[in-house]
Parts: structure tokens; C-alpha cells; sequence
């Protein structure tokens, strides 16, 4: 069955931004000029999903309300002549069908896409991790999505993490297939670096059957509290079968301090409008710094 919808789980805190995440959900933190989450709706977009599902939490209206349309805005905007800026607004309301559901405690990730179950239903569907942002010429989503058509198995995007991150992360172990397709046997939600199977990190993308939830409700509460996708992932892993895929792409954690500098600089280094006075200037900042 093709893969039409993604979740988007976006009711976390954001305590690690405060006090930018005071009144702003830090789902809205710009990587230059775009808020985080419009990268990732791009991504899916881009891998051929049609709707997407937010799930927030209270104080999260913004999101919703940057994916809507502006009718009065765009009339202003078209009345003056600036369509470049019209059409940019257009864009993101235009790029998919937004529908979003609200979890009412913050009872864990698992507990985040067992909201959207009577959303989702019956057919296979994408979630997507909003500090996790993934820089690749094809969209990690669609590589994805490509392993999924192959394999006819559910599919967690993997990374190659060092030893001192290893507690930081879902982490799996299984058998290497070909040069990026595991055959899963064991994940563990944040184990310690004694308990790891390997070093090959849950990164925040997931292609998953429709019987996930099935597992999501057999479980019982995990690490920290919460209800854990890990570890509903690993019991349909013994039934049913898991995929890892170590996708091709530079990922960045946006949810970190340092990560999400990291992606501000990177992405700048990307565009045209940017490039060429922000690599001047670093080269200038270093020659300094000595
Ligand atoms: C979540 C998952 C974890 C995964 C990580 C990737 O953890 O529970 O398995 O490795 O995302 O970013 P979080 O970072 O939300 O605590």
C-alpha cells in the first residue's frame, strides 16, 4: 500500500531552548528564515506524503497557524506588486493536507503516535522527529520509503553513533544485509553503553505498519516514564520483522543547542543569497581566532 501520511509529533517542551521557547514553540525556531518544522514537512512532502498529522500540546496554535492560509495578507501583498512574498506564503500552505490532534499529557513519543491512530487507520504511514533534521540530495523519507517497498517491513532510519552518545539514543542490533539494510533482532530505548548491541543509533524516522498501535497499547511504561515507540517497535520486531537502514545524509540535531547552531551554518552555506558573505566571514572569524 503506498504511503500517503506522516505524523509529526510536536507537543515536547522545549525546555532545552528556554527562554526562546517561553511563548514560542521551539518547533518554530528558524533555521535561518524557516521555521524547523517546515524542513521536515518539506521532506515528506518532497517524498510524495499528502497529509500530514501535528500532534501538540497547549501553546503549540502556531504551528497550525503557520501551515494555514492568509487570504488578507496575500490580497495586501499581490495589491503591492510582491508576489515573490505571496507566493512563498502560498507555498507553505499549499504544500499538504494538515490535520492535527492534541495528546493531552506528555506521556512519551509512543504515546504521541498512539493520538493519531484513528487518524492514521488501516494503511502504513511516516513519523517523523522534529529535532532531527536530515540533509541529503534524495529525501530521507523517500529512501525510506523505497526500503519499505522492497522489504515489506516496517523501517527505522539508523546512524552510526561514538560511544559517548550511545545512552543518548534508541539503539538496534541485527544482522547487515546488504551496505545500508539490517535485519533487525534487538533495540533498546537508551541503553547504557554496557547494554548497547551496537553503536547504530535510532535516528527520528520511522516507516511503520498500521499494527504498531496494536503494540503501543500491549505495553507498559519505559524508560524515563513514558510510553516508548522503541519498545512497542521491538515487539513487533519479533513478530513481525524490522528493517533498520543506515540512510545517505548528514543529520543534525536541531533540539540541541550546539546541533542546531551546527544546521544554521550549514543550511546558510547552502543558499545563494548567503553563501558567499557568511563563508568570508568564517574564514575571516578563524584567521582571527589564532
Ligand atoms: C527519541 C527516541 C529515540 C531516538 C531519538 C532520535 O528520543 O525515543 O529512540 O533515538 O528520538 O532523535 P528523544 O531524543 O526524543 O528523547
Amino acid at each position: 500500500m503506498r504511503i500517503r501520511k506522516a505524523v509529526i509529533p510536536a507537543a515536547g517542551l522545549g525546555t532545552r531552548f528556554l527562554p526562546a521557547t517561553k511563548a514560542v514553540p521551539k518547533e518554530m525556531l528558524p533555521i535561518i528564515d524557516t521555521p524547523t518544522i517546515q524542513y521536515i514537512v518539506k521532506e515528506v512532502v518532497d517524498s510524495g506524503i499528502e497529509e500530514i498529522i501535528f500532534v501538540t500540546s497547549k501553546g503549540k496554535d502556531s504551528i497550525l497557524d503557520h501551515f494555514d492560509t492568509y487570504d488578507d495578507l496575500e490580497k495586501k501583498l499581490e495589491r503591492e506588486g510582491k508576489t515573490d512574498l505571496v507566493n512563498l506564503l502560498k507555498e507553505t500552505s499549499q504544500m499538504a493536507k494538515f490535520v492535527s490532534i492534541r495528546q493531552p499529557q506528555p506521556k512519551g513519543l509512543g504515546h504521541a503516535v498512539l493520538c493519531a491512530k484513528d487518524l492514521i487507520g488501516d494503511e502504513p504511514f511516516v513519523v517523523l522527529l522534529g529535532d532531527d533534521l536530515v540533509d541529503s540530495s534524495i529525501p530521507c523519507t523517500k529512501q525510506m520509503i523505497d526500503v519499505y517497498e522492497k522489504e515489506n517491513k516496517s523501517v527505522v532510519a539508523l546512524m552510526r553513533v561514538g560511544d559517548e552518545d550511545v545512552p543518548k539514543f534508541g539503539i538496534c542490533g541485527g544482522h547487515q544485509d546488504t551496505e545500508r539494510v539490517y535485519t533487525l533482532d534487538t533495540m533498546v530505548e537508551k541503553p547504557s553503553l554496557a547494554e548497547a548491541p551496537s553503536n547504530l543509533a535510532i535516528v527520528g524516522r520511522y516507516i511503520l505498519k498500521p499494527s504498531i498501535f496494536k503494540y503501543l497499547e500491549q505495553i507498559d511504561l519505559g524508560k524515563g516514564g513514558e510510553l516508548q515507540l522503541t519498545d512497542a517497535m521491538a515487539r513487533m520486531m519479533k513478530v513481525e520483522g524490522f528493517v533498520g537502514y543506515e540512510f545517505v545524509g548528514d543529520r543534525y540535531d536541531a533540539g540541541d543547542k550546539f546541533g542546531f547552531i551546527q544546521a544554521n551554518i550549514a543550511y546558510a552555506l547552502k543558499r545563494r543569497d548567503i553563501a558567499p558573505r557568511l563563508r568570508s566571514y568564517l574564514k575571516e572569524l578563524v584567521a582571527n581566532m589564532k
